[in-house]
């Protein structure tokens, strides 16, 4: 794919987000403005951001679910290989290739792991979801041992397996992940970081939200910062790590409490308070 194009060649991007704006309740709360964002094919793109910077709107922006939440793309525009995606329902997003794995691990509790996975192919013919599932049960051994289990009764980061292979059954070119990892164990969480690079080295470009930004930071080739609806910084994973800004904030190291990126990145400019 990409791997044969001379690195700085301008090659249309996989999706891109042009002077996005987002407000809900008609207007009322403004959750965007003026977003430019893109992931190039085969990328791992990461977005930081503390809670309510505006991390789920712009993947709801991409994958059509906005108008169910109340919200609207006041203006700019969400392209797919260059094509603007206006006017196209969620369902026919996943059709074009964006799969989205929710935050909160929202699996089908009263379906089982199969059924789960199934429900997951929905757009594919019954032929060729039976083989991408049996890949799955490759991937995640545990959930073909669970197979005929209700999926509510599995674990935290067993669902949250279950959530990622169900996303996966479409065959994505991009996979997006709302906070994958929140909320589960240590071990849970490398499995998780392990499974987004082994996804990723299959193909597939890869849009992760996370709070645990060490981990996301590790593994992005590009990584975005949203700060209350604007991005604050951007740049490689690794121009992120060393970042003093987002080490403070989101790394915990020096940290004084700062609740925003511009809080920490002034007080520095300041003259350093700490
Ligand atoms: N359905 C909604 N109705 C009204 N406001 C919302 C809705 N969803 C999110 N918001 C507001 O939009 C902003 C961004 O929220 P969100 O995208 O969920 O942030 P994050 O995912 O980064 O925590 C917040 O101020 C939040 O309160
Ligand atoms: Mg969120």
């Amino acid at each position: 794919m990409s791997t044969d194009v001379p690195e700085g060649t301008r090659e249309r991007p996989l999706l891109e987000l042009t002077d996005v704006s987002v407000t809900y309740s008609g207007g009322a709360v403004q959750a965007l403005q003026g977003i430019d964002l893109v992931v190039r094919r085969g990328q791992i793109v990461v977005l930081l951001g503390v809670n309510g910077a505006g991390k789920t709107t712009t993947l709801s922006a991409i994958s059509g679910l906005l108008p169910y939440s109340g919200g609207s793309l006041d203006s700019g525009a969400v392209l797919l290989d260059g094509q603007d995606l206006r006017g196209s329902t969620p369902a026919a997003r996943v059709q074009r290739g964006i799969s989205m794995v929710m935050e909160g691990r929202r699996v089908f509790p009263d379906l089982t792991v199969e059924e789960n996975l199934i429900a997951g192919g929905f757009s594919r013919a019954a032929g060729e979801t039976r083989e991408t599932r049996e890949q799955m049960y490759g991937m995640f051994p545990i959930l073909a041992e669970r197979r005929r289990q209700l999926a509510g009764l599995l674990s935290g980061g067993e669902q949250q397996m279950l959530a990622i292979a169900r996303a996966l059954m479409q065959r994505p070119t991009l996979l997006m992940l709302d906070e994958p990892s929140l909320g589960l164990a240590p071990l849970i969480v490398e499995r998780i970081r392990e499974l987004v690079v082994e996804i990723n080295a299959g193909g597939t470009s890869v849009l992760l939200i996370e709070q645990n930004a060490a981990m996301a930071l590790s593994i992005a080739d590009y990584a975005y910062v949203l700060d209350g609806k604007t991005i604050a910084q951007h740049g490689t994973g690794a121009e992120l790590l060393a970042d003093t800004s987002v080490q403070e904030l989101y790394l915990g190291i020096a940290g004084e409490g700062r609740r925003s990126f511009r809080a920490a990145h002034e007080a520095r400019a300041r003259g350093g308070a700490r």
